[in-house]
């Protein structure tokens, strides 16, 4: 675990020396037996390319085995980035963390043992950037674990497996959890969950938790995380290159756990709760059928067209679920469509919301945590390809199309959120980090930092 400490290393032939400039090389020198890393930055520095740069230093100096590293905090400083100290202070704490990870519960240990850093000396800091720059490394550390979680084989992530580990989260945090199993939701007349799970071993899940740190009458936030822990698609199963990474649908589900657990830790007075539908989506003689209609919380009927399309059938229920708690706002995360990437490639998560506020409010927090976010359209015309023939609603395009297939998914869940504050947040682009990101390969633990930034308000 990486420890942040505020005052020189006391053997100067232990560190790595961190020099910062544009006419730098990322060259390594040893001089008089201390070693230095001349970084490059760019000349034109942005926030975008600061994100980049902070890591790219914990990457080289993993990549030279060196565990502890020194800097001063005015070494990150440039006016042409346009953020205050405080800002920056976070920034610098969140992306070392997020760079230092590395995903090796299933590997055996090395002698050595994994490159990490261990120690990162600041200097040039106030007690108020001190702060700043460890909660910046508190966050970061609840975004690791979002990773982890997601990150976690198939074969070891069920329902039941992630109710635990949200469990676990939350220990010792004033956090109430409930964790519905089949039966209860059957009572709850949830039939959209249950028929998505039904072909499986695993028994579903709908998590709840619900962290009341505001006023008691100011009305909750309530996030809802796409819980699947493994997508084969069901009947309409995937072809062989599409299921590897399909551990990782639970991802939205695993931001909202985390989340959660971050903002009961930073004792944010505010009223949260996170729901989680749980669910893993498997072919056997007991799975929904093409074709199948489902009777929905909502009371609407679900036309199956595609078994595959079952992230917004269980969000379904869970969207209806939400407006119990009269809502200030719905926020859902979703591993939802790789119509997504199709749209945005693999740099931003795309954003749905009638809201106009609320979606420029999302844009601008992406710019501020690197979560990139950008808006597709919600619009009613949309509504009339999802019209079922047999049922209410179709769960995917009814005629098929190959066009637009993240927009669909968006307006079908839209259907069961109608009047409510909501946003929707399709993640598939960004489940996993691209290369040249400086960043372990794998999951990203994304948007807790901007749900957190969110939640805290003031921006
Ligand atoms: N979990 C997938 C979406 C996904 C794909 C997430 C790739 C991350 C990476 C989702 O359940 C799914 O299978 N969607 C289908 C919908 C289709 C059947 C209309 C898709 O996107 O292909
Ligand atoms: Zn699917
Ligand atoms: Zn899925």
């Amino acid at each position: 675990m990486m420890k942040i400490i505020f005052k020189k290393p006391t053997n100067n032939k232990d560190v790595l020396f961190i020099n910062v400039d544009p006419k730098n090389n990322d060259e390594v020198i040893k001089e008089n037996g201390v070693k230095t890393l001349y970084l490059k930055c760019d000349e034109e520095m942005t926030l975008r390319k600061l994100f980049l740069l902070i890591r790219k230093m914990v990457v080289i100096a993993k990549g030279i085995k060196a565990d502890k590293i020194t800097f001063s905090f005015s070494s990150f400083k440039f006016n042409s980035v346009g953020i205050s100290e405080n800002q920056l202070a976070e920034i610098i704490g969140t992306q070392l963390d997020f760079a230092n990870y590395e995903f090796n519960e299933y590997k055996t240990k090395t002698k050595e043992g994994f490159p990490e850093l261990k120690e990162v000396y600041i200097l040039g800091t106030t007690k108020e950037i001190e702060k700043n720059i460890l909660k910046g490394d508190l966050i970061a550390k609840e975004v690791n674990k979002t990773r982890s979680l997601s990150n976690t084989p198939g074969g070891d992530m069920t329902p039941q497996i992630l109710a635990k580990k949200a469990q676990e989260s939350v220990r010792g945090l004033p956090v109430k959890i409930n964790i519905l199993g089949e039966k209860e939701m059957k009572k709850a007349g949830m039939h959209a969950i249950l028929s998505v799970g039904r072909g499986s071993e695993e028994e579903s899940k709908f998590i709840i938790m619900e962290y009341w740190g505001g006023n008691k009458k100011d009305k909750p936030i309530v996030l809802v995380g796409k819980g699947v822990t493994f997508d084969t698609g069901g009947i309409n199963l995937k072809p062989s290159s599409a299921l590897l990474g399909m551990n990782m649908d639970m991802s939205g589900g695993a931001s909202v756990i985390h989340t959660v657990a971050l903002v009961a830790k930073m004792k944010i007075k505010k009223n949260v709760i996170g729901l989680i539908p749980s669910v893993e989506n498997m072919p056997s003689g007991k799975s929904y059928r093409p074709g199948d209609v489902v009777h929905s919380m909502s009371g609407k009927t679900i036309e199956i067209l595609n078994t595959d399309a079952e992230g917004r059938v269980i969000l379904a229920d869970a969207l209806t679920y939400a407006q119990k708690y009269k809502p200030e706002v719905v926020i859902d995360i979703a591993t939802l469509t790789g119509a997504a990437c199709v749209a945005l490639g693999e740099r931003a998560s795309a954003i749905f919301t009638l809201d106009d506020e609320l979606s420029k409010h999302f844009e601008r927090i992406g710019e501020m945590t690197g979560d990139y976010f950008w808006r597709l359209p919600l619009w009613e015309e949309y509504e009339n390809e999802i019209k079922g023939s047999l049922g209410d609603l179709t769960n995917i395009h009814n005629k098929d199309s190959r066009y637009g297939g993240a927009i669909y998914a968006a307006v079908f869940l839209h259907q069961f959120i109608k009047g409510t504050k909501w946003i929707h947040i399709d993640i598939a682009p960004r489940m996993t980090s691209m290369s040249g990101e400086n960043l372990a390969s794998g999951a990203l633990g994304t948007p807790v930092r901007s749900l957190f930034n969110f939640i805290e308000g003031n921006n």
